[in-house]
């Protein structure tokens, strides 16, 4: 009889602790720490009396080490592959995060459905039916993908080594739990375990795993921070559930570039990629409307155009309210100040709106001067002229400035039809014939009489 060994552990963080406390050290949450039953005595991996024991690798010059052009997975998902950087690397860990209801379960099940290597799906949240019910609405036909309804790592194990999938697929490892370990599933030393185990499976077999991961209130992978560690890649699924878009972003991938960003549409049948994003973020509005204007934005390594709403009325209370969606409050704040100054606009005793259409958030200072000009426009009840667009930051003196990547969100911009942009003076353009006007300009009082003076 092994001796059973238990150790506290923080909820929170992970932290290890001997005995118990009250407050976590590390990362100073109370009451988060807990007692789990940690049997390392008995432990073996997923495959230990078929395998023998591995000769202990010796360090290889560099220059002998074979690169043998990788062949990665197809997804048949082009946004997913260019996430990734190019496709599913073999016996790679990809984590998968998001809010619930964000469409995690259903972007892998329609991977899986897609793919056209056999793939495992394991479920430990939706019995088979369910999934089945899901399938249906995806893609009724596929003959490569098998569903599981299991929690246990080692049945898991068992039903693999029978059926030899290309791809698994565990949703979620937050339900997984392995034998060694009594604690309850979820619980740290349970996900530690299991995804320690799948790692051993992934790399021994070469076959790609994807994990889901709960994510906590705070927006962070539910779970120690190692488990982000442990994995290759670790992906984010986001957006605002009321909406019907949704990013896919790399927080850190061992294999590609952490800019790419993919972007779906939420529809009754699943998520449709959604190749050209500035198309669908624009309205299509045949209507002069004051207060928008559209910015040339750069998520990731992709231009973006985006729309930006501002509605400035007079403030109804002594305080007037500033409110913004998907653009930082602060950052508002100081434009208007910038404005006040500036260009003489009395904004102190009117209420301003800010939204981004569509949904989406974004941290990019080059909207800055489309967000201007939306205010402007809605405070003046002039509607910007069709076919504007704006790729600026605005600074605290009034000033224009430059922003980085210019050529590529000119481009975008030109693709879409806009006629002129409004870009920094001091920006560097390599860019030569274009159809576009360029406007340079270097203070925001010249973009305001350019546009209603
Ligand atoms: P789901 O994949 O279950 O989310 P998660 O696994 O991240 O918790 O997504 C559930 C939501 O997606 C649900 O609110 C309904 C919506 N949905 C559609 O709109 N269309 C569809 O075809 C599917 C399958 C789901
Ligand atoms: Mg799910």
């Amino acid at each position: 009889m092994a001796k059973t060994k238990t150790a506290f552990f923080c909820q929170n963080c992970g932290a290890q602790y001997a005995k118990w406390v009250g407050q976590c050290t590390s990362c100073k949450q109370w009451n988060t720490v807990v007692e789990e039953i940690v049997q390392k005595e008995e432990k073996r991996n997923w495959k230990t009396e078929t395998n023998p024991v591995k000769k202990a690798a010796r360090p290889l010059k560099i220059s002998e080490i074979t690169n043998d052009k990788e062949i990665r997975l197809n997804s048949f998902d082009q946004e997913f592959n260019r996430v990734l950087g190019g496709g599913i690397v073999p016996g790679s860990l990809i984590l998968l995060g998001g809010e619930p209801g964000i469409g995690k379960s259903t972007l892998l099940l329609q991977i899986a459905l897609k793919l056209q290597h056999k793939v495992l799906y394991v479920s430990g949240e939706e019995s088979q039916k369910q999934i089945k019910m899901r399938a249906d609405r995806i893609n009724p036909k596929s003959e490569n993908c098998f569903i599981l309804t299991e929690t246990k790592t080692q049945h898991i194990f068992q039903q693999i080594a029978q059926l030899e999938p290309d791809l698994l697929i565990i949703d979620s490892i937050q339900t997984l739990h392995t034998d060694y370990i009594e604690s309850a599933a979820g619980s740290i030393s349970q996900i530690r375990e299991c995804t320690a185990e799948l790692i051993k499976f992934a790399k021994e077999s070469n076959t790609p795993v994807i994990l889901v991961g709960h994510i906590t209130k705070d927006g962070t992978i539910a779970g120690p921070k190692i488990l982000e560690h442990m994995v290759d890649t670790v992906l984010q699924f986001e957006g605002d559930r009321n909406y019907v878009y949704r990013i896919l972003r790399s927080l850190k991938n061992r294999f590609g570039s952490t800019a790419e960003l993919g972007i779906y549409e939420m529809q009754g049948t699943g998520l449709r990629e959604v190749h050209n994003p500035s198309e669908v973020l624009i309205s299509k509005n045949d209507e002069d409307l004051s207060g928008t204007a559209i910015a040339a934005t750069v998520e990731g390594m992709r231009p973006l155009l985006i729309e930006i709403q501002a509605l400035v009325s007079t403030a109804v209370y002594g305080t007037p309210q500033r409110s913004a969606t998907g653009f930082n409050a602060k950052r508002l704040n100081m434009l208007l100040a910038v404005l006040e100054k500036r260009a003489g606009f009395k904004l102190a005793a009117k209420d301003v709106f800010l939204n981004i259409t569509g949904g989406i958030s974004v941290d990019d200072p080059a909207i800055d001067l489309a967000v201007v000009a939306a205010i402007l426009s809605s405070n003046s009840d002039i509607s910007i002229e069709k076919g504007l667009c704006f790729a600026a930051e605005v600074g605290l003196a009034g000033e224009v400035r430059p922003v980085q990547r210019v050529d590529q969100r000119i481009l975008e911009a030109e693709k879409l039809g806009f006629s002129t942009i409004y870009v920094s003076k001091n920006n560097k353009i390599g860019l030569k014939n274009t159809a576009i006007e360029i406007k340079l300009v270097s203070k925001v009082e010249d973009v305001v009489s350019g546009l209603f003076g």
